[in-house]
């Protein structure tokens, strides 16, 4: 993609991943933040007077129309979508929750960044430069069973990548592809990715694949479990759950 000139809506970018590729974004290019939580993209201007934000829930088919149309006719320079926002939840499927708790992670982390990234095609066929930047995980590749639900929204949506990208070929729009590993980010709630990559390396490892023209770019772990065979990811798989098996 090229990295400057750009209108770029970012979903979930008023905190940690979203936010750290906001702002290096922001130096070049108009960035628009999304997100439920209007105290966190105040914040955010606050510090940056030059984002603009938008309160959305992307979970929901109706705010998402919204957010496209709004999106449209206040910024019709856009040309770049951001699919980040995400929850992660720790879910034991051996019990009863109720349903909606799964349709929910499911309608953010798959549902939303599939209906936007339909929403905008036809209108990203009149732009230049234009692009999807979807943000999956290496948990994609070898699921946690502790958060089950999130590894098969992510593992979709790395199919639903592909697809789009080869789809979208003949229509000059490019499709990325974000693989983060852990990142120290507050995912799933505070201290729980503590362990993670600290949030300006990761943030400065996939601007770099950005500038190196790379459309799918993972770093640290992500990097062995994104390319690992059948038999590695099986390893992977194994060593990641031991601790939690019953
Ligand atoms: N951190 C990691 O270890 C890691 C690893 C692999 C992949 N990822 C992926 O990276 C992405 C960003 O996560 P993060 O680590 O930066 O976590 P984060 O700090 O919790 O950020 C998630 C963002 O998504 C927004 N969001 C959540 N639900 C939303 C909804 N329904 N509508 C609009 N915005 C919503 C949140 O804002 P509001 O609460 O204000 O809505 C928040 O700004 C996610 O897709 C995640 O799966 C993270």
């Amino acid at each position: 993609m090229q990295l400057s000139g750009n209108t770029i809506l970012i979903t979930g970018g008023g905190s940690g991943i979203g936010l750290g590729l906001a702002l290096r974004f922001l130096e070049n290019n108009e960035v628009i933040l999304c997100g439920r939580d209007a105290e966190k993209l105040n914040a955010a201007k606050a510090l940056h007077p030059r984002f603009h934000t938008i309160q959305c829930d992307v979970s929901h088919e109706e705010e998402r129309k919204r957010l496209f149309q709004t999106v449209k006719k206040d910024f019709p320079k856009i040309n770049v979508l951001v699919n980040n926002a995400g929850i992660q939840r720790r879910v034991d499927v051996t019990t009863d929750e109720p349903w909606a708790e799964t349709q929910s992670e499911l309608a953010i982390n798959l549902e939303a960044p599939m209906h936007l990234a339909r929403l905008f095609i036809p209108y990203f066929e009149t732009r230049s430069h234009a692009c999807i930047i979807n943000v999956t995980s290496g948990l994609a590749f070898a699921p946690m069973a502790l958060m089950p639900i999130y590894c098969a929204s992510k593992a979709a949506l790395h199919s639903f990548t592909l697809s789009l990208r080869h789809s979208l070929l003949a229509k000059n729009i490019e499709v990325i592809e974000i693989i983060p590993p852990a990142v120290n980010t507050d995912l799933g709630g505070k201290g729980l990715h503590d362990f993670g990559v600290p949030l300006d390396e990761f943030s400065d490892g996939i601007f770099q694949g950005l500038k190196e023209g790379r459309t799918e770019i993972a770093y640290g772990t992500s990097l062995k479990s994104s390319r690992a065979s059948r038999e590695e990811k099986d390893q992977i798989f194994r060593a990641m759950n031991s601790s939690s098996r019953v």
